[in-house]
């Protein structure tokens, strides 16, 4: 039985994933459990799971987990950050870090220094401390696998192929529920529309993110990280329909695709039981049911936060931390309804031109780097 700590539970990815785990009586088994303040849900999870570790946001949480459980099950209760590093470098078989933002970046840390095997979907974290978390991984010997399904599908087309032969990646992009329009048009589009993404049933950040393109942004110097080549090497194509997750590009111009059903389950499962492919009870890829697939060069023009996201990762240190936490503050605002959806790239562009340049070395300065950002933000959303 291999045994598996969820670190976002409550999320749209932790549901998931604890689905797949239904799949697989016997095979895989849960241990931990963190979430931040859904209590209702993660109580319900607790009970069902029985892990042995549970972390939640705060004090309050936990008292409030503690009431609604009374002494019915026996588990470490831990809280905040550091609550939270405890349940990742538990000894758990895989941790699978679903939390969403710069908060996954001290556990996914915590996770790899005590050599775990780590399922990464919590892409900020690589965005803003890749270096970190690689140094991490070699001291402390574990692995680290990617369950987002662009880099699931590239890590997939990978298996067996010699790093020598490969020319370029290619990311293939959506474009969210707003492709096709124009930016102009865009400027006041409601949380409401923006959060209704066609192909995928995701969290409200990485939606928002969807439309702005700034989650492929993301995803790109996430990809840089995980797979240890240049900027120029990684590309964006969008694919509207969502079948082809990923394409690797060899040297002779070969590409290989990954193609499936937009269903996140399936890069969850072939993370959890990696380097093992299991059936999982989830239907192929009906190719004729399909139909036509389109790819389309990207429109520059159309997606400032994807262009902000790219010139911050191939700069390096501190900016892709900043473009993080600026973007965090401007969706949360836009999701409450304090910033108009056509604002989002611009509070982003005020923070990172304001940036004097310091390094970001350690978690410290990534921390106040992202502190940084955060306030500077909150005062350009402010003012406009
Ligand atoms: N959803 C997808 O299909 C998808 C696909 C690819 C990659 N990703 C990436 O996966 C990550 C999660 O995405 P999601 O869509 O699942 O997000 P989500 O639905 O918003 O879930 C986020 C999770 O983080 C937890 N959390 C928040 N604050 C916390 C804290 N202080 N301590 C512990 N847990 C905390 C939340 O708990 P509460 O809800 O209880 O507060 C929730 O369980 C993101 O980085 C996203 O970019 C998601």
């Amino acid at each position: 039985v291999r045994t598996v700590a969820i670190l976002g539970s409550t999320g749209s990815l932790g549901a998931q994933a604890l689905e797949v785990i239904e799949r697989h009586p016997g095979k895989l088994r849960v241990c931990g459990l963190a979430a931040g303040r859904r209590m209702g849900l993660l109580a319900d999870q607790v009970r069902r799971y029985q892990p042995e570790w549970v972390a939640v946001a705060g004090p309050e949480e936990a008292a409030d987990l503690r009431a609604r459980l009374g002494a019915e099950v026996p588990f470490r209760l831990l809280w905040g950050d550091e609550g939270l590093c405890e349940v990742a470098a538990a000894p758990a078989d895989v941790v699978l870090v679903t939390v969403v933002g710069a908060r996954g970046l001290a556990p996914t840390l915590a996770a790899m220094e005590a050599g775990r095997t780590v399922a990464l979907a919590n892409k900020e974290s690589l965005v803003i401390g890749g270096g970190l978390l690689r140094a991490a991984l070699a001291r402390g010997g574990g692995r680290l696998l990617p369950v987002d399904s662009e880099h699931s599908a590239i890590f997939q087309c990978l298996r067996g192929t010699a790093p020598a032969e490969v020319q370029r990646l290619l990311l293939t992009a959506s474009g969210g529920p707003l492709f096709g329009r124009r930016l102009e048009e865009l400027r006041d589009v409601t949380p409401e529309a923006v959060l209704a993404h066609p192909t995928w049933r995701m969290g409200a950040r990485v939606t928002v993110d969807s439309a702005t393109l700034m989650n492929k942004g993301l995803e790109v110097i996430e990809a840089h990280w995980l797979f240890d080549l240049p900027f120029e090497r990684l590309a964006v194509v969008i694919h509207p329909e969502s079948i082809v997750h990923s394409l690797v590009e060899l040297a002779d111009g070969t590409l290989l695709a990954h193609l499936g059903r937009p269903d996140m389950r399936l890069p969850l499962q072939y993370a959890l039981f990696y380097p093992e492919r299991v059936a999982g009870g989830f239907p192929a890829l009906d190719l004729g049911a399909a139909g036509r697939l389109t790819f389309l060069p990207l429109d520059w023009s159309a997606y400032p936060c994807l262009r902000l996201a790219l010139q911050a990762g191939a700069a390096g240190g501190a900016w892709p931390a900043l473009l993080n936490a600026a973007d965090e503050m401007a969706v949360e605002a836009f999701l409450a309804g304090r910033l108009p959806f056509g604002e989002i790239a611009g509070v982003v562009e005020a923070v990172l031109d304001r940036w004097g340049g310091a390094p970001a070395a350690t978690l410290d300065e990534v921390k106040a780097a992202d502190g940084w950002a955060r306030r500077l933000a909150a005062e350009v959303i402010e003012r406009r």
